[in-house]
């Protein structure tokens, strides 16, 4: 297990401190300033002036971080400057789009992009801490949380999570503008039952160590300095308390010597869990399983002396806990300066919002689900359009959840950025009914304004309230009166553009059935609605893609493309129609599958090529096709490779996401695209769950999206 070492210096200072500052190095406190989950400690400044707080969390602001920080290096006995967290997940002050949305557009540089633009203004703002990247695989979108993740692929969340790592962080953490990554929750949050919050999670080994651990040792892998376990249990053991992960794996094995960082209040739960008698038995648990600061909770400080007196944890403990929170605020550089670059007299203020950039990744991040006979774009002219329903008008809701210190008065609504970018258009605007609840008053308007124009363009979605953490819902659907909207709008018989906000993928087959054209944007950000209105009149072509399956139906839950094939597959050989996977009453695949999202051209793909046909042990496989662009407008295609291996020492996935390219292509234009697959991208986790290379036929297949038909296909031997 590694240890964190420290200079002679603060060795010297941990030498010093007594057993209540040692406590007080390991509690993280929320400065009450937003809530972000129960709230027990509006008495932080005292604490924090007895040096009975290492941590704040939950406050922002330069002037603020200044005057806690000047009290805890000037007014505490030792001077140990804290550390200020905060949950900047997409976005501090300019916020973009949702992580789920983000992850669809496959695009590292960008993913970097946002992540660093938001550790600037959150540096700016005294933090030097964020707990993200959130890495939760998830599939299930009864799950509120499903918003905040990169999705449903353990290898699209990896990579997600190693670029907002390096993003966030920056080339140097102790840099003015480095803020620290926390990599959360570890693990398998993203699998509770029945996609209720907080519930158990119940995964195998394997599956934990093949889907939803790897996005945690990418993002450890990438230097992040922090790793935050979930609030759940895996097989009744809390993962504050999972010695096996945090421990022995995270540890031992991938060599972490970071900071975990418990979640809210999680260590005083080990007791409502029922894993512990009293706080002293829940701390004991999470200082052996190697959790070195309680968020929140107050269990290290109320608990370890009774722990350590009862000798269920021994001093040495106590003291490589503190020790590796000291080596993370060094690593922060602040011993050197623990204002880190705040204090100069011109404020280090990020200028206003980066709206560019946060339009630019909102348009990206939006999928074009569907396009019957090319209602969009609308390519000019003069139109009479109807932007209804109540997420219309609604610029704030686009924040969606976990909006960080973002203002939603300066959201762009869709209706405000459609009249801005549709100024040959009259754009009228009735909200129709509220997200939620049963007044259907604003029916007849919607009715009158879609019966007068050429387009409705059809708001309809979540609140941010209803996405995210705490939210799960048994029915992902439209909530409220909003499918009785659609029909009356859908009735007019005028052409409608459906418009979905929300945290996951509504399941709505119906409605998607009957509009001729659906966007699903997501919580787009701050820039959401200039976004749309780029789409909709064709200045920026479609290119978001799906990182999550959209069901066809609730049933279907939890639904992902990499299913493991089964023995009563239906193309198996001797297969009776019956007696094979599936349901009788409802389609096996999704509505949209992974990948999924449309443009205003068409691609085709031919020619693929794997070499060498041999693969050895150290050997990169390049693997190569034509793509075409054979429509009439520029556009970007992204083709995913995925592997699929018939025969190994467990039954694979029938599909493993294994990369991406991005390709934009001019009308008429075609080119040889190149992917390059290194040989960590054929190991599997063996018998032992270690990773392995296991030799063989393996299959390569790329195309647009994870569904088998859109694939072109071709082997390879593994040597
Ligand atoms: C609880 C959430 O689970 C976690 O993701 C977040 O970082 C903390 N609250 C702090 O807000």
């Amino acid at each position: 297990m590694s240890e964190a070492t420290l200079p002679p210096a603060l060795e010297a200072l941990l030498a010093r401190m007594t057993l209540a500052e040692k406590l007080g190095q390991l509690s993280m406190l929320s400065a009450d300033f937003v809530a972000t989950g129960p709230q027990l400690s509006p008495d932080y400044l005292e604490a924090l002036r007895a040096g009975r707080v290492g941590s704040l969390f939950n406050l922002w602001g330069r002037e603020r971080v200044l005057e806690l920080q000047r009290i805890a290096v000037e007014e505490t006995r030792l001077g140990i400057p804290l550390i200020f967290g905060f949950d900047v997940l997409h976005g501090h002050r300019t916020i973009f789009p949702i992580p789920l949305a983000e992850a669809g557009c496959f695009d590292a540089a960008l993913w970097e992009r946002t992540a660093r633009r938001a550790a600037l203004e959150a540096t700016a703002d005294g933090l030097s801490l964020t707990f993200a990247p959130m890495l939760d695989v998830a599939r299930d979108p009864r799950w509120g949380r499903m918003a905040e993740s990169p999705g449903e692929d353990p290898w699209l969340a990896a990579a997600f999570g190693a670029a907002k790592v390096r993003g966030f962080q920056g080339a140097d953490p102790a840099a003015p503008d480095g803020l620290a990554a926390t990599a959360k929750h570890l693990g398998a949050y993203g699998a509770v039952t029945g996609g209720r919050e907080y519930a158990s999670v119940e995964v195998s080994e394997r599956s934990l160590h093949e889907v939803h651990l790897p996005a945690f040792a990418a993002a450890v892998g990438a230097g992040a300095l922090a790793v935050m376990p979930a609030l759940t249990d895996l097989g009744g053991l809390p993962m504050t308390a999972h010695a096996g992960l945090l421990r022995d794996l995270l540890r031992g094995r991938w060599g972490f010597d970071g900071l975990i960082v418990s979640d809210h209040g999680a260590l005083a739960e080990l007791v409502v869990h029922g894993v512990a008698a009293d706080l002293a038995e829940a701390a004991a648990l999470a200082l052996g399983a190697g959790v070195d600061q309680d968020m929140m909770g107050r269990a290290y400080e109320r608990g370890l002396p009774a722990a350590l007196e009862r000798g269920l944890v021994a001093e040495a403990q106590l003291d490589a806990a503190v020790r590796r929170v000291l080596a993370f605020k060094r690593r922060l550089g602040l011993f050197d300066d623990p204002y880190r670059g705040l204090a100069a007299a011109a404020p280090r203020q990020a200028a206003g919002l980066d709206r560019a950039l946060a339009r630019e990744a909102a348009g990206r991040a939006m999928v074009l689900l569907k396009n019957e006979g090319g209602l969009l774009p609308l390519d000019g002219g003069a139109r009479r359009i109807a932007v209804v329903g109540p997420l219309a008008a609604a610029g704030a809701e686009l924040l969606g959840p976990w909006s960080a210190a973002g203002e939603g008065a300066l959201a762009v609504s869709y209706l405000e950025g459609l009249r801005a970018g549709l100024p040959n258009c009259e754009v009228r605007h009735a909200a129709g009914c509220a997200v939620e609840g049963g007044d259907a008053s604003g029916f007849a308007e919607v009715r009158r304004l879609a019966r007068e124009a050429d387009l409705v363009v059809l708001c309809l979605g979540e609140s941010a309230a209803l996405s995210g953490e705490a939210a799960s819902r048994a029915d992902p659907g439209l909530p409220g009166l909003q499918r009785a909207l659609a029909e009356a709008v859908l009735a007019s018989g005028v052409p409608a553009l459906l418009v979905l906000s929300s945290g996951r993928p509504l399941i709505e087959p119906a409605l998607l059935e009957r509009v001729p054209a659906a966007i699903a944007a997501w919580f787009p950000g701050h820039e959401g609605g200039s976004a749309l209105a780029d789409l909709v009149s064709g200045r920026v072509a479609p290119s978001g893609r799906l990182a999550v399956s959209w069901p066809a139906d609730r049933g279907q839950i939890p639904l992902f493309f990499g299913r493991r094939r089964t023995g009563r597959a239906a193309d198996a050989p001797g297969a009776v129609e019956r007696y094979v996977t599936g349901y009788r009453d409802r389609p096996d695949a999704p509505l949209f599958a992974f990948g999924h999202g449309l443009g205003y051209t068409r691609f085709a793909c031919r020619d693929l090529t794997a070499a060498p046909a041999r693969v050895g042990p150290e050997a990169t496989l390049v693997v190569e096709l034509e793509l075409a662009n054979e429509g009439e407008r520029a556009g970007e295609e992204t083709l995913l490779l995925f592997l699929r291996d018939p025969v190994a020492s467990s039954a694979r996935p029938l599909l493993e996401l294994r990369g991406w390219q991005r390709v934009a292509l001019a009308p008429g234009e075609r080119r040889r695209v190149r992917f390059e697959l290194p040989p960590q991208a054929f190991l599997l986790p063996g018998p032992d769950l270690q990773p392995r290379r296991e030799p063989g036929r393996v299959e390569i297949l790329v195309g647009p999206r994870a569904e088998r038909a859109a694939l072109l296909s071709t082997w390879v031997e593994l040597l």
